[in-house]
């Protein structure tokens, strides 16, 4: 571990608490001080996925994260998180914070980085990312050779969609959630609908698959992902 290194943005992967790196590991259970998001009403999903590991004796930092669209509160949050965590290493400790999946795969960890890097060294820790664990566990390969893929995040518009799934061999729709009825009419308007393949909770002790085409209802839970494969060599092989 570099010495230097005050602050980890930890990525420990999708759920299963045995999918975390050596070098996770490693960093969970040295550093001085955890922090992570949790809502502001409920238990931490990410705490609970490094609970296994850690000694239950390290100092911890709760970002309260409203589950807002708005920037604004979130901005807040971010910069009193922020701050909590450079004055824990103002007075000497190392702070690991812990991130979902890969801390820059749409992580909010990145805001905490903005923040903290220019004054600070912090160092990002890579995750298996939720893009590696819907494949592993859907038994769907990715890609193969020269095949586009593209993540689509579920809250774009539907022509948007339609556009981005349409320029792709196969894409990755996250942030399903409350989208789920746009996402399943993009689908079927291109056609796409039986090589869409629907999970949630990959990896964790609820983990759920689903044809899409047997999903029935407009909305799903947050940690859910739909991969489709629409074409490519992916298809060939
Ligand atoms: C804000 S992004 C965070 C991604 C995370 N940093 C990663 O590396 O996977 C949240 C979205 O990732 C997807 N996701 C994260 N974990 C997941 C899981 N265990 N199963 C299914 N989808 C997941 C969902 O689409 C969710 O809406």
């Amino acid at each position: 571990m570099n010495a230097n290194i005050k602050i980890w943005g930890l990525g420990i992967g999708p759920g299963d608490p045995d999918l975390i790196t050596v070098k996770a590991l490693k960093i969970l259970q040295a550093a001085d001080v955890i922090a992570y998001p949790a809502p502001a009403d409920g238990e931490s999903l990410v705490r609970s996925i490094a609970a296994p590991h850690m000694s239950g004796t390290q100092e911890e930092i709760v970002i309260a994260t409203p589950m807002v669209v708005e920037r604004h509160p979130a901005q807040d949050v971010y910069d009193k998180a922020a701050s909590e965590i450079a004055a824990a290493v103002d007075a000497g400790k190392s702070v690991a914070v812990l991130c979902e999946g890969d801390p820059f795969f749409y992580g909010s960890f990145m805001y905490l980085f903005a923040r903290l890097s220019e004054n600070y060294a912090v160092q990002v820790v890579p995750g298996v990312s939720s893009l590696a664990a819907c494949s592993a566990e859907l038994a769907l390969p990715l890609a193969a050779r020269n095949d586009v893929v593209t993540v689509i995040p579920g809250p774009l518009d539907e022509e948007t969609l339609e556009q981005q799934l349409m320029a792709t061999n196969v894409a990755a729709i996250i942030k399903v959630g409350r989208h789920l009825g746009k996402i399943k009419r993009v689908l079927e308007k291109i056609g796409a609908t039986d090589n869409a393949h629907y999970i949630e909770r990959a990896t964790m002790k609820n983990q759920k698959i689903v044809p899409l085409s047997d999903l029935n209802g407009d909305s799903a839970p947050y940690f859910s992902m739909i991969i489709v494969r629409r074409s490519g060599e992916i298809l060939e092989l």
